[in-house]
C-alpha cells in the first residue's frame, strides 16, 4: 500500500521548481526519502525534523551517497520555524504526516505557508479521517466515534490528527494558500477488504496503481484516502514586493551559503542539472518499503 502512496506523487512532479539549485524544505523529513531525491535531481534541501534518531539516519544516508553539499540536517519542530526567515524557500515539502503528528496543524501549516517565497508549492500529506473511522467501526467502538469526528484528533499507536479533505482544503486556505488540488492515497486501495488487501494487490499491483494515478484525485473518491495529499501556492499579499525582506531575515544566507561551499546564493558547482525525466523519481519502487517500515519503527520508539 505504501508503494502505491509514494507513487501518487508522480501527480506532483510538474510542481517542482524549475529554477537549478533551488531551495526546498523537507519538513518532518525523517530518514530523508525525499531530500535524497531532491538532491539527486539538482535541488539544494534542507532537511528538518524533531527527532534526533531520524536525523542521524538521514545524516549517515546522505553520507553515503556523498550529497552533504546538497543537504543540510538540522533539527526543528515544524510548528516553529523561526529559525528561518519569511520568503526563502522555493518549496516546501511535509511528507508522511508530520503536520498530523505534530498535533498543532495551524502552527505547522502558518510557518510552512511563511518560509516559502510567494508563488512558491507547498506539498503536505497527513492522515484520513475515513480509515480511521471504518477502523472504530470495526473495533466496535462506537462511542468514540462522534468525538473523531469532530476533533479528528485520536490515539492509534501513537496520537495523531486527522483531517476531511474540507478541512485540509480550510487550513491552507486560511494561511494564504490557494488550493491547486487534493488527492487521496490511495482511495482504490482502501475499499478492498483487509484481509484480502495484501494479496489483491500482489497480484494485480500494475492495474491498481494505473487506477490509483486515475482517480486519486476524484472528488467523489479522495475522502476514502488513506492519506490525503494537498498541494498550494503561496499567494501574493497585494502591494508587497517580491523583494522585501525584514531585517531579521539576514543572518540566514549562512544557511544557503553552508549548503553551497560559496556565499553565492546559486552558484553550487556540484549540483547536477536538472533531470529532465523527473517521472524516474516518484515511479522507483526501490527501497520504498525498508525505508519506510525503518521510519515506522523509528517513530514508534
Ligand atoms: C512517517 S515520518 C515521514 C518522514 C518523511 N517525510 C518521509 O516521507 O519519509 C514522519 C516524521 O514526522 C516527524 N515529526 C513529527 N512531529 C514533528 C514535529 N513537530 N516537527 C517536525 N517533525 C515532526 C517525525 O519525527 C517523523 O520523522
Amino acid at each position: 500500500m505504501e508503494i502505491i502512496s509514494r507513487n501518487n506523487m508522480a501527480k506532483h512532479q510538474k510542481f517542482l521548481p524549475q529554477k537549478k539549485n533551488a531551495l526546498i524544505l523537507d519538513a518532518g523529513g525523517g530518514t530523508g526519502y525525499w531530500a535524497i531525491k531532491l538532491a539527486k535531481l539538482g535541488y539544494k534541501v534542507i532537511l528538518t525534523d524533531i527527532s534526533e534518531k531520524m536525523l542521524k539516519v538521514a545524516k549517515n544516508k546522505i553520507k553515503k551517497q556523498k550529497l552533504e553539499k546538497n543537504i543540510e540536517v538540522r533539527r526543528v519542530d515544524i510548528r516553529d520555524m523561526s529559525c528561518f526567515p519569511s520568503n526563502y524557500f522555493d518549496m516546501a515539502l511535509a511528507e508522511g504526516d508530520p503536520v498530523s503528528y505534530c498535533l498543532k496543524p495551524e502552527k505547522a501549516i502558518k510557518e510552512l505557508a511563511r518560509v516559502v517565497k510567494p508563488n512558491s508549492h507547498v506539498i503536505v500529506s497527513v492522515d484520513s479521517k475515513y480509515p480511521a473511522i471504518s477502523r472504530l467501526i470495526a473495533e466496535e467502538s462506537f462511542n468514540k466515534i462522534p468525538k473523531f469526528i469532530e476533533t479528528g484528533i485520536l490515539e492509534h499507536e501513537h496520537k495523531f490528527q486527522a483531517f476531511s479533505p474540507e478541512e485540509l482544503r480550510n487550513l491552507f486556505e486560511s494561511n494564504g494558500l490557494k488550493v491547486i488540488k487534493i488527492i487521496g492515497k490511495p482511495v482504490l486501495v482502501q475499499l478492498i477488504p483487509k484481509e484480502k488487501r495484501e494479496e489483491i494487490i500482489k497480484k494485480h499491483f500494475r492495474k491498481i496503481l494505473n487506477l490509483e494515478l486515475k482517480y486519486c484525485d476524484n472528488s467523489s473518491l479522495i475522502g476514502f484516502g488513506g492519506h490525503l495529499e494537498i498541494v498550494g501556492v503561496k499567494k501574493r499579499i497585494q502591494g508587497t514586493p517580491l523583494a522585501l525582506k525584514s531585517r531579521r531575515d539576514l543572518p540566514y544566507r549562512i544557511v544557503e551559503q553552508r549548503i553551497n561551499g560559496s556565499p553565492s546564493v546559486h552558484s553550487n558547482p556540484f549540483a547536477p542539472s536538472l533531470n529532465p525525466n523527473l517521472g524516474e523519481m516518484f515511479t522507483s519502487g526501490q527501497n520504498i518499503k525498508s525505508q519506510n517500515s525503518y521510519a515506522n519503527k523509528e517513530e514508534k520508539s
